[in-house]
């Protein structure tokens, strides 16, 4: 009931200035009705926009990639009525509230095949993207695309209306998401793209075949098996290090919450001094001894025998640091 007297005060006051800002001259939306045009542009920017926020941002963004545009319609236009959100039976609270609700796009989906980049913007709706933004991503083949979210709300951040998308799309590479207010600048626009094309040259200097591991002050590499499971770890890693506390169990390994769910490859597996696994998702576990059991490969330390990692490891709890490998 609070968070809700919350949103209502700060939406208010969001509208507010979106109106002022009308008022004062800024250029209404130039509406974009066409579904044929072929895209050529590698990158594009889609975007849903009921009161010219997100379309002002998506314009920018366009300008600075030198991307095409397209535009997010509903097949029935939402009304002032529909966005009336003091009201729990408007179209778009109904619509909300609804997971499965796909309101209908007008027309077609663009013709994508050309694009590598998408990014893609929508106004924040009682903290998610708006259903017709779900039919977009469900109308349209994303695999192997980057798709980059942004959103413009009163002050809620991008938070999980991002992974909720992303979860409908898992072939494509998703970018962190960025949130702009109101009167988001060119220049706060332009920063951010800068800061994604720093962010991928980080990537591509990340070796995906390596891993540091860090124990009792001695730092180690691990060679990475060939599976999404170590992908996953190595694409976390290029976040920030992972910093584990592991225990001893059956004396034969050390285990602990790596904190993070990553898809399992299970396999049966005798394991060997020196084995990285992953154990029902999110625990990492070092080997120094042989065990029997459906596991999932992460990797390999190299050069330790079995005596040496058991002695570096200890008898009891440990610490360890895992981090990426840069080229
Ligand atoms: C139905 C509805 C729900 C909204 N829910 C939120 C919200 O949960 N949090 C928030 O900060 N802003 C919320 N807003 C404000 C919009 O996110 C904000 O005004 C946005 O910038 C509008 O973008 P647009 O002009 O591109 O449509 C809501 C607006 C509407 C119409």
């Amino acid at each position: 009931m609070k968070k809700s007297i919350f949103y209502l005060i700060i939406l208010g006051l969001s509208l507010l200035h979106v109106s002022c800002a009308k008022g004062s001259g800024e250029e209404a939306p130039e509406e974009h009705t066409d579904t044929t045009t072929p895209l050529t542009a590698e990158t594009l920017v889609v975007y849903f926009s009921q009161t010219g926020t997100t379309e002002g941002v998506a314009r920018m963004i366009a300008d600075i990639t030198g991307g095409d545009t397209w535009r997010i319609e509903a097949a029935e236009p939402y009304t002032a009525e529909d966005l009336d959100y003091t009201n729990q039976q408007s179209r778009s609270s109904l619509e909300q509230n609804n997971p499965d609700a796909r309101p209908a796009i007008k027309g077609d989906v663009p013709d994508m095949s050309r694009c590598r980049t998408i990014y893609l913007g929508y106004p924040i709706w009682w903290g998610l993207a708006p259903r017709i933004v779900y039919t977009f991503i469900e109308s349209c083949n994303l695999n192997g695309k980057t798709v980059i979210p942004f959103c413009t709300s009163g002050s809620s951040g991008i938070g999980s209306s991002a992974t909720q998308l992303q979860a409908l799309a898992p072939g494509a590479t998703w970018m962190a998401g960025h949130r702009f207010g109101a009167g988001a600048s060119r220049d706060e626009v332009e920063q951010w793209i800068n800061s994604l094309q720093e962010d991928n040259d980080n990537d591509n200097n990340i070796n995906y075949n390596k891993m540091n591991i860090r124990v009792n002050g001695r730092t180690l590499t691990a060679t990475m098996t060939d599976n999404s499971s170590a992908r996953a770890l190595i694409d976390l890693l290029k976040e920030g290090d992972i910093v584990i506390d592991m225990s001893d169990y059956g004396d034969f390994e050390k285990v602990g919450d790596l904190g993070h769910t990553l898809p399992q490859n299970n396999e049966n597996i005798n394991t060997q001094a020196g084995d990285l696994i992953l154990y029902q998702g999110r625990n990492f576990v070092i080997y120094y001894g042989n065990n029997s059991w459906s596991l999932t490969r992460l990797g390999k330390m190299d050069n330790i025998s079995q005596a040496e990692l058991k002695e570096l490891l200890g008898e009891g709890n440990v610490t360890v640091t895992l981090s990426a490998v840069r080229q």
